[in-house]
């Protein structure tokens, strides 16, 4: 079995568990059309508080409903954004007063959302975000924010008197409280750093672990929570706990210095992170099923998230979409928990992804595209004992070529395969699987 980077933080449900809910909820969820609004749209402190900081009141809030559709859609594991870029915190921090209690919400949404998903039995991770648009201390940048077009001058100005050690500082203090009020936190998702090349240290240029000081940070989340999941996104060279990969499927598992780590794929619904009203690019069932198949069989994790709207509800395509893998993961779910890549001596077959527990010796053939009564696996030959379709759990014969087609040779068949007979007709799931039990 492939061994992944030791790492201080405690992965061993991590990788048992595979599937989680990412949650993007903050004032962004007014303005509707991407978390990144203010960069996108360059809106002013006053303008964004006026109107969504001053009418923010998620009136239909229920976290029990969200931690219901995430248990139901097979999650076990759920990252809140305790706060993002805008830097509006959804809990009672004694260090801002840009936070849920001060809006017409007037109360905090982050204790009973915590312990809604820890009573369903979900571990609880929080996002908290680097970058703070709103902060007077954060030092603004040319890279990215509202404020980033500005004129040298009006930077200038604007940077007056903000001291980025005093906003490390502030990351401390709101670390602390996260690591403290909430009980255990099984992961710290920080986001992100994004250094300028030349001037790495030079915060009107870009952030660094000096802007952050992400070495104190560091070690006052393994003094406060040892077992803690860190994220990759403090710009530290080691002491983190999983890669992140966004938005895109990676080709195998991922990689440190050549070396196999345990990483999560973060992804969305339809691109946005925060709940986009107009967006349209919305996955299919099948995409969403695949993704979350492809992850596992590449060793790793899917964080797979939604946004609510500011009323605080999942909007119905979110929980179309959760009740799709919840459909998928009834029968399913244990070709994903407990999984991860297949040995290397097991060929993966076409159209196909597999899935591998070495716990119970079983194997999942995922097929993406339904082949026509034949399925050909090259690696397992001698090494199946039985097989059966993982929906209904229904047999299906592992065979070698009827003598009929023995003299049909063509060019890929190796001494090693086998060939699943398939029923003609494909089983209506979303993706049928395979399993068979090895020797
Ligand atoms: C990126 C996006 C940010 C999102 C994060 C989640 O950093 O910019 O909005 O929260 O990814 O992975």
């Amino acid at each position: 079995m492939l061994q992944t980077l030791r790492t201080p933080g405690d992965t061993k449900w991590f990788v048992q568990d595979r599937f989680g809910m990412f949650i993007h909820w903050g004032l962004y969820s007014m303005p509707a059309r991407h978390e990144w609004v203010r960069h996108n749209e360059k809106i002013t402190n006053e303008v964004y508080d006026e109107k969504y900081f001053k009418h923010f009141d998620p009136d239909l809030y229920d976290p029990d409903r969200w931690a219901e559709a995430a248990a139901n859609a097979g999650m076990k594991y759920f990252v809140i954004t305790t706060k993002h870029h805008e830097g509006f915190c959804l809990w009672d921090s004694k260090f801002t007063d840009y936070k849920a209690t001060n809006t017409p919400a007037k109360r905090d949404l982050l204790k009973p959302m915590v312990d809604a998903f820890r009573k369903r039995g979900l571990k609880v991770g929080l996002y908290h975000s680097l970058i703070d648009w709103h902060h007077e201390h954060s030092v603004i940048d040319t890279k990215i924010g509202p404020y980033r077009e500005l004129s040298d001058a009006d930077r200038a100005k604007m940077n007056k008197g903000r001291d980025q050690l005093k906003y490390a500082k502030h990351l401390q203090n709101q670390t602390r409280e996260l690591l403290t009020k909430f009980g255990k936190i099984d992961v710290l998702w920080y986001d992100f750093s994004y250094p300028d090349k030349e001037h790495p240290d030079d915060p009107t240029l870009g952030k660094n672990k000096k802007a952050w000081q992400s070495e104190t940070l560091y070690k006052l989340i393994r003094k406060l929570q040892p077992h803690i999941i860190l994220d990759d996104r403090l710009d530290l060279p080691s002491g983190w706990d999983i890669k992140t990969p966004e938005q895109f499927q990676p080709r195998g598992w991922v990689l440190h210095e050549g070396k196999p780590v345990v990483w999560e794929a973060c992804q969305t619904f339809s691109g946005s992170w925060g709940y986009h009203r107009d967006e349209t690019s919305w996955k299919s069932p099948a995409q969403l099923v695949q993704m979350l198949i492809d992850t596992v069989s590449k060793g790793g994790n899917l964080l797979m998230n939604v946004g609510p709207t500011s009323r605080g509800e999942f909007d119905e395509r979110a929980l179309d979409a959760l009740k799709s893998y919840g459909e998928w993961m009834r029968r399913h779910s244990r070709s994903v928990y407990g999984c991860t890549q297949a040995p290397e001596e097991f060929k993966t077959p076409q159209d196909c992804r597999l899935t591998y527990n070495p716990k119970t010796k079983r194997m999942y053939v995922h097929i993406f595209a339904w082949p026509f009564v034949e399925l050909h696996m090259d690696g397992f030959k001698d090494k199946v004992e039985y097989a059966q379709l993982l929906n209904d759990g229904s047999e299906v014969f592992i065979s070698q070529r009827p003598d009929w087609q023995q003299h049909h040779k063509t060019a890929g068949e190796s001494a090693g395969s086998i060939t699943v007979r398939l029923p003609v007709q494909k089983p209506n799931v979303t993706v049928p699987v395979v399993e068979l039990f090895l020797k």
